[in-house]
């Protein structure tokens, strides 16, 4: 028997990439609608608070609504906004920032600075982790269960999409293949490769794999187990690292270390983030590879890197002599510890770069403690962002301006960077 379906009319979009309805006295958050328009659509959660739906018919399309590019959009859940032209897509993606900055950090001056759009709105990742379900390779749906097998993705840069077909033989192999992650150096014409599985590979079984399948444009290959908080490293076969180019800065990348996923924007990143700053003693507490730490070190006297990930840090060290800067220094260390480490010393510019999950209470005290002039806090997750913003806000900052930077079109993703200065 066909499902009922419901009219609703949808409001705009919300973080997550949905589409937002008030029927009935209740909140529906509609997959695949767009803004503005009036959908029949399938009821597929009911909560207390709300339910979740998709749309199953179009009544009056959104202007904004266009043909999604990719064959698999609607089965994969890897990406929420295709449906939608580029240019409103931005414009959602600001609404939903200012509305979380407003709503969740009770911010009222928001100064929206111009977005910096994707040049392109495709093929621009340079990493991609696949996951891999018996004899399928792609990504997973919606609601994270089941492999959608994929043979192509729009989204990534097209040396990827040339690998699929070789991971698909490899996977025919080796049945215990849960993910396999790649990442391309544009620079390099080059990859590295993380296959992660229940049980151990070892470095024969790689060297195997590598020679049989994988070609040798992969220099370096890891096998992994999936832990509760990330990957462990089992063995690894050739070279651990690669190398990219942004602007004047050449930087090595390790297979462990974190690598900002869109090629496009590398350049234009780092010039956001350095643009008008000066200092004399910065610290970068999620630094990374020293993707903005180095860039940053001539802007002022002394930058001081760092980062939980011993790889990324070993990375920075090198890059540091690579490109020739010697006002910077890096050391392994959570934020919180080295915050802990330098209260009572005078530093005017802290950089913030966290996972998604923001900063933690800690953090935020000893940032209120130490009282850097400025921050630079680049973001991927506007509700961590707008509750971390409004804890140091309270804590006697002020929000400079916001800029929205388009690292991931097509996805419900929101990367900004974002400028505080003290007041008291
Ligand atoms: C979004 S990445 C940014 C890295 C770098 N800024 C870049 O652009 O390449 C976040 C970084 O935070 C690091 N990280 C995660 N938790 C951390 C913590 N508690 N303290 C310090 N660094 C952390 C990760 O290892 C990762 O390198």
């Amino acid at each position: 028997m066909d499902k009922e379906l419901l009219q609703l009319s949808i409001d705009k979009l919300v973080y997550g990439g949905y589409g937002l309805s008030f029927y009935g006295g209740k909140t529906y958050f509609v997959r695949y609608a767009a803004p503005k328009e009036l959908i029949k659509a399938e009821i597929l959660k009911e909560k207390k608070d709300y339910n979740e739906a998709t749309v199953r018919e179009i009544v009056l399309p959104s202007e904004s609504r266009r043909e999604p590019p990719c064959r698999y959009y609607g089965f994969c859940g890897g990406c929420q906004l295709q449906h939608i032209e580029y240019e409103s897509q931005l414009r959602a993606k600001e609404e939903i920032l200012v509305e979380s900055l407003r709503r969740i950090g009770k911010i009222k001056d928001i100064n929206l600075l111009d977005t910096i759009p994707s040049p392109n709105e495709f093929n621009y990742r340079v990493r991609v982790q696949f996951k891999v379900g018996g004899k399928k390779l792609g990504f997973f749906g919606w609601d994270n269960t089941e492999v959608v097998d994929i043979s192509e993705c729009p989204i990534l840069h097209p040396r990827l999409n040339e690998m699929i077909p070789k991971l698909k033989e490899m996977i025919k192999e080796v049945n215990d293949i849960r993910e396999i992650h790649l990442l391309y150096s544009p620079f390099r014409d080059e990859y590295l490769c993380k296959i992660v599985t229940t049980t151990s590979l070892n470095k024969n079984d790689l060297l195997r794999l590598k020679d049989n399948y994988l070609g040798n444009k992969v220099v370096g290959v890891g096998n992994y187990s999936r832990m509760r908080h990330g990957l462990n490293r089992r063995s690894s076969v050739g070279r651990d690292h690669t190398y990219i180019k942004v602007g004047e800065y050449t930087f090595r990348v390790s297979n462990d270390s974190f690598l900002q996923a869109n090629y496009h924007l590398w350049n234009n990143m780092i010039n956001t983030v350095v643009d008008n700053i000066s200092f004399k003693k910065a610290l970068d507490l999620h630094c990374g590879i020293g993707f903005f730490t180095l860039p940053l070190a001539k802007r002022g006297h002394f930058i001081e890197g760092s980062d939980v990930n011993a790889k990324s840090i070993s990375d920075a060290d090198y890059n540091k002599t690579l490109n020739g800067i010697d006002n910077v220094s890096f050391t392994r260390a959570s934020a919180y510890n080295q915050l802990k480490s330098r209260l009572g010393e005078i530093i005017d510019l802290v950089i913030l770069d966290p996972p998604r999950s923001g900063l933690d209470n800690g953090e935020i005290e000893l940032l209120s403690s130490l009282k850097p002039e400025s921050i630079i806090y680049i973001s991927c997750n506007p509700s961590t962002l707008a509750r971390d913003l409004g804890a140091l806000i309270r804590g006697g900052y002020r929000l400079i301006s916001t800029r929205l930077i388009d690292l991931f079109p097509q996805s419900y993703h929101i990367e900004s960077i974002n400028i505080l200065e003290l007041t008291k």
